[in-house]
């Protein structure tokens, strides 16, 4: 029998959950932490390798010092791609979080994968939903999140060398875990496109194609073009 309670709750997490980019300093105690982890280990992962491990960085001085590793790449990102909309981005608030948690992939577990396949894609995919599990689980505990995306170059060396973390790990993806600062969420102007543009999400009928792909659905290029423009939170219009 479905049991329409808990999809409800289900419903009602996954809907409720948004990318937080503006912390309280208030502390979030370990047991919560460990209950947000627990979640995120059941994760299913591409040959139940679970590639992940956790880093959970509670020091302040620490927890600076990596979010101004991860933040470092943004200076020049900027001047590399002007029309990406940078500020959007949590790295540079990575600080304000109580917990920063990295979430590590063991690279040595590729070759559980089959070779006719790409490892590392499997490596990353089975990051990404652990992350989505943690995510959810935060949620469910009336903690924010957010996900930054750190991928090589000198912050990551940086962020591997301050926390000992061994070579064999990749180190793709940072997580803030604390309380929304909802009065700085609602006022920084950078944060405009996540308010306006992050809670839509495409409809069921667009996105469901029964039995068969659907012609009649598909999305013309241009269409698909404008939606970067328009929806996206990287990709906003300035005014002339
Ligand atoms: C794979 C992935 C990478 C992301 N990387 C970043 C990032 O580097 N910085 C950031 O601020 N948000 C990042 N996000 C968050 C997205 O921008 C956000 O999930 C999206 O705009 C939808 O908003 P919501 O999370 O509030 O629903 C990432 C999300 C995913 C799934």
């Amino acid at each position: 029998m479905p049991d329409a309670a808990a999809y409800e709750s289900l419903h009602d997490i996954v809907a409720a959950r948004r990318s937080v980019r503006r912390f309280k300093p208030a502390p979030v105690s370990r047991e919560l932490v460990e209950k947000v982890l627990e979640v995120a280990r059941l994760s299913p992962s591409a040959a139940n390798s679970q590639p992940w491990e956790f880093v959970v960085v509670e020091d302040a001085d620490i927890r600076r010092n990596v979010a101004l590793a991860a933040a470092s790449v943004f200076a020049d990102a900027r001047k590399k791609d002007p029309t990406f909309e940078w500020s959007v981005s949590v790295q540079p608030f990575l600080f304000q979080a109580p917990v920063i948690i990295l979430v590590l992939g063991d690279r040595r577990m590729l070759p559980a994968y089959p070779t006719i396949l790409r490892g590392n894609v499997l490596l990353r995919q089975s990051l990404s939903i652990c992350v989505y599990g943690l995510q959810l689980a935060a949620a469910s505990l009336g903690l924010a999140t957010a996900w930054g995306t750190l991928q090589g170059g000198a912050a990551e060396a940086g962020i591997r060398e301050m926390l000992g973390i061994p070579d064999v790990f990749t180190i793709d993806h940072i997580v803030p875990l604390g309380y929304a600062d909802e009065v700085e969420g609602a006022r920084a102007t950078a944060l405009e496109p996540a308010r306006s543009r992050a809670p839509h999400r495409r409809s069921l009928d667009e996105v469901v194609h029964w039995g068969r792909f659907d012609e009649a659905k598909r999305r013309s290029d241009e269409a698909a073009g404008e939606f970067i423009w328009s929806e996206t939170v990287t990709r906003v219009r300035r005014q002339a």
